[in-house]
């Protein structure tokens, strides 16, 4: 496989570069489309997201994204990603709140390859039948980059967008399947994405499902979604967020002993988790100052509700892997 990209292949390292790229992109799309629809799943990751503003770029309105909200996703994420392609890109976007589909397809179960496999099915079952209604499509977009096609990725079931419904019967467009990832993101930007968007950190297909290991219950996952707003954002003020690779909280399903106002409580903890990597197959733990982690604590444990403590995990990869899960 590694061969499908020619050695004449220029390396996009600039924006020049990746103008001439989205130049010759839109051109060979319009010719393999033409009038013709196609729809793709814009989850707001790079990938789709750059994938969807050179679509647009090509065809307009006859690209139909999909936004499916599995309830995973981090905090106003869902909401932000619908706003921009609405309003800033004017894209045709679909938005479809599964949050409960999903937790529902979950319940009961607590073992994290038939987790990442039930969200990885069950999303394609959403985008299957809403493609279904829509009438006249012939392409379906993928936001596969090189990377995909040359890696194999075993530790762990991918959820990723790629693999999308084969009985749907759609011709595959797959326009950035020769970039690497910082190919993308040149392009992402030429494109007119924001730097946010382009250089966020790494986010997994299943989201915070993988974050609430065992049995998903919604106020763990409540406390994983504040939790992981609240490191985000002081993340942000210090200058961490361009130091660090990736950063995000777990909640174990387990509660200790704390206490409060005199009181006994019996209350879930959060853990702290902050790693660099270069491609994640390794990692190392970031240090964080005390005075931060002392403030993100004392954050969590006032704006949190059903927490006692706060923990930070110092294991690199390996022996742990990024996620819990
Ligand atoms: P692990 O936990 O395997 O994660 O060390 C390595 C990197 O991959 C991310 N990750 C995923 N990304 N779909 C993705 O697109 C997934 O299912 C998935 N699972 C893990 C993880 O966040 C880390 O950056």
């Amino acid at each position: 496989m590694s061969d499908l990209r020619s050695s004449d292949f220029v390396r996009i390292t600039n924006q020049e570069l990746a103008n001439k790229f989205i130049e010759s992109s839109v051109k060979e799309l319009r010719e393999q489309i033409k009038d013709n629809k196609v729809i793709l799943a814009l989850s707001g990751g790079v990938d789709s997201s750059v994938v969807a503003a050179l679509l647009n770029k090509a065809i307009g309105k006859n690209l139909i994204c999909i936004h499916i909200n599995h309830g995973f996703l981090r905090k106003n994420e869902s909401a932000e990603v619908v706003r921009m392609f609405r309003e800033e890109f004017d894209l045709n976007l679909i938005y479809l709140d599964e949050a409960e589909y999903f937790l529902s397809k979950l319940k009961g179960v607590s073992e994290p390859e038939e987790k990442r496999k039930i969200i990885g099915r069950e999303f394609i079952t959403c985008f299957s039948n809403e493609a279904k209604k829509l009438k006249d499509i012939k392409f379906l977009a993928q936001g596969t980059i090189y990377p995909d096609i040359t890696e194999s990725k075993g530790i762990k079931a991918h959820h990723n967008v790629g693999g999308l419904p084969e009985e749907l019967n759609f011709e595959l467009v797959e326009p950035i399947k020769l970039l690497y990832k910082d190919e993308v993101r040149q392009v992402g930007l030429a494109l007119g994405l924001s730097k946010d968007l382009i250089f966020r950190q790494p986010f997994p297909g299943p989201g915070l499902a993988v974050r609430c290991p065992g049995e998903i219950d919604r106020e763990r996952l409540e406390i994983v979604r504040e939790s992981d707003a609240i490191l985000r954002e002081e993340f942000q003020k210090c200058g961490l967020n361009e130091k660090v690779w990736q950063y995000f909280t777990v909640v174990p399903d387990y509660r200790t002993v704390g206490i409060k106002d005199d009181k006994r409580t019996y209350l879930y903890f959060v853990v702290i988790r902050a790693v660099n990597s270069v491609d994640a197959t390794t990692a190392s733990v970031e240090e964080i100052p005390y005075d931060i982690l002392f403030k993100i604590r004392d954050r969590m444990l006032s704006e949190v509700v059903g927490i006692n403590r706060v923990l930070i995990d110092i294991t690199p990869k390996p022996t742990g892997t990024i996620e819990w899960e």
